[in-house]
């Protein structure tokens, strides 16, 4: 799978983000080895520390469905925001140093980064 079709799947999971207390909204699509793309969107709560983003989102939900093995990660943000800390550490320990395509809402200038370059030095 192209970059940028994964990119449109991570632009389809933007439009479910429940983000109606920050008004920015994030959506992620993550491919699995089998080839399933597993949705992931930013759920915001009242109580803001039970906020979950999207990429663990994703990636709680690819690896409760059985899910072990991933190819490749699509994260979509109006400003193409890269992971925060937390998602970085569990993308380290569980995707591994696949490609990471951050993209804005419209799939356009995406960029290509790997976790071993986004969290140097990590805790394990
Ligand atoms: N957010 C994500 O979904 N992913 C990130 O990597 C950074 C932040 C969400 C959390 C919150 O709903 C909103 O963006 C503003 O921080």
């Amino acid at each position: 799978m192209e970059a940028l079709d994964l990119i449109k799947h991570a632009i389809k999971a933007q439009k479910n983000s429940q983000s109606q207390y920050s008004n920015f909204p994030v959506g992620c699509a993550l491919l699995c080895d089998n080839n399933k793309i597993i949705y992931g969107c930013n759920i915001e709560s009242a109580v803001y520390p039970s906020t979950l983003c999207a990429e663990r989102v994703a990636i709680y939900s690819a690896l409760s469905q059985g899910m072990q093995n991933f190819k490749a990660i699509a994260i979509v943000s109006n400003t193409r925001a890269r992971p925060c800390g937390s998602c970085r550490q569990i993308i380290h320990e569980y995707l591994g140093n696949i490609p990471i395509y951050i993209s804005d809402s419209k799939g356009k200038d995406y960029m290509l980064h790997h976790i071993d370059e986004l969290l140097p030095y990590p805790f394990e």
